[in-house]
């Protein structure tokens, strides 16, 4: 039997909450978990639909999946209809029924979220990743991408899907809308799939937009996303998939009728009921989405430019909560420090400094690049009260924001201040 592995966010996440309950301060930037309180009008419409006890359809109950077609088709810019919609039990469920329904492997960026590969391992997929271009904040380059893509049919690979991310996560930047046309232009003329997740797209940083590759290569795009990120939801686990409209989405949807009507049945009746609400754009749900993000924005923003001033650069946050800076240049001083790889310095920062992040090797990052990935959504918003606390000093005391409310941030500035410190001793 091969072992399976854990997913690394969610055994960090574990340890952490084990290293709190034996009452040890940690500072948890190694779980990207939005941590904003269910909207109210949610909150009252999940009560209100607890008597939804039934089985349903897998594919999703015909209003919802109507609603989200709708709601996708204003923010993207594409008409969307209903039978293109299918709704799972977090995206995660969503990626997986496509990846098994699709015959062949995945071209997978690199670095790239920890569970396309976990999931690409459970279906029995081989993957091969292209670089993204470090110099270029983590930019996709088409030459870099033909190259893996050529290398992986060499090496006997059947490269039929590759997968994307925007806003990034673990960079934490969105895609301009020429790296979409390009790559678009590539997967065509390939006849690839591309599985677009695009869980972060409500989560871009003011003055950036989100674009989807759909919109240049409909035929062959499979759009993912859900409420975990923009409503902060993800223990309800909701996901949402938007299928191409033409024979391989017919497929596609039979195929994960099979998967689904095998495995989970439906989305429980509850979450579907309320997700109603949630993409029937609501106006006071939007504008609650549109402050958690630039709650989010600030916060990130803030950490990015303090780390810069002490020395610790990383491509700038336009999207997401997240900062993936790399410590190679202190490479001849870590290895003094006993420290190897990108794994080493996450352990140590754990152990010495009550630091948690991830390393970049669970994105797939070469070890000796010295890559972390700091997600900032759980700073001073790790119990339930403090993040209601955040959105009323927002609301109530917005010039003094970041700098009165935000302690553990401070700290966990000043904990990596005192590292960098020891890093350029
Ligand atoms: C890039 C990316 N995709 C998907 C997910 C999972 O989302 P869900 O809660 O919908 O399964 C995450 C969660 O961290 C993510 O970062």
């Amino acid at each position: 039997m091969k072992s399976p592995k854990a997913s690394p966010t969610l055994v960090m996440n574990e340890k952490v909450n084990a290293m709190w309950a034996d009452g040890k301060d940690v500072l948890h930037l190694g779980f990207g978990e939005s941590r904003f309180p269910v909207h109210p009008a949610l909150s009252q419409m999940f009560q209100e639909n607890a008597s939804q006890r039934s089985y349903l359809s897998s594919l999703g109950v015909p209003e919802l999946r109507d609603t989200i077609a709708k709601y996708y088709s204003e923010k993207l810019g594409i008409n969307f209809i209903d039978k293109q919609i299918i709704v799972g039990v977090g995206s995660k469920s969503l990626l997986y029924a496509m990846i098994q329904s699709i015959e062949g492997d995945l071209l997978l960026p690199k670095p790239s979220w920890v569970s396309y590969s976990s999931i690409a391992h459970l279906t029995g997929k081989t993957i091969h990743r292209f670089l993204l271009d470090d110099k270029n904040d983590y930019s996709l380059n088409i030459q870099a991408l033909d190259k893996a893509y050529q290398d992986f049919i060499s090496d006997g690979g059947n490269p039929t899907m590759l997968v994307l991310n925007t806003p990034s996560n673990p960079v934490g930047n969105v895609s301009s809308d020429d790296e979409m046309k390009s790559v678009a232009n590539w997967a065509q003329d390939k006849n690839i799939f591309i599985l677009s997740d695009e869980i972060y797209s409500l989560v871009t940083h003011e003055g950036f937009s989100h674009k989807t590759i759909a919109k240049y290569y409909p035929e062959k795009t499979i759009i993912f996303g859900g409420l975990s990120k923009h409503l902060s939801l993800g223990g309800w686990r909701f996901g949402m998939a938007i299928l191409p409209n033409n024979e391989h989405g017919n497929y596609l949807s039979k195929s994960f009728q099979s998967i689904a009507g095998s495995i989970w049945s439906c989305v429980p009746g509850p979450i579907q009921y309320t997700a109603i609400l949630a993409y029937s754009g609501n106006q006071d749900i939007d504008a609650y989405i549109k402050m958690c993000t630039h709650i989010h924005e600030l916060r990130t923003n803030y950490v990015h430019r303090k780390l810069k001033e002490i020395g610790l650069d990383s491509p700038s946050p336009s999207g997401a909560f997240y900062l993936y800076p790399s410590f190679k240049k202190w490479k001849d001083k870590l290895e003094k420090m006993n420290i190897f790889s990108c794994q080493n310095l996450s352990e140590y920062l754990l152990d010495d400094f009550g630091i948690a992040t991830l390393p970049g090797s669970a994105f797939g990052s070469d070890l000796n690049n010295f890559c972390l990935r700091l997600s900032t959504s759980f700073l001073d918003m790790e119990t339930d009260e403090q993040a209601k606390n955040i959105i009323d000093a927002y609301s109530d005391d917005f010039d003094n924001f970041i700098e009165n409310h935000h302690p553990r941030t401070a700290l966990f500035l000043e904990k990596m201040s005192q590292f960098m410190a020891l890093l350029n001793e």
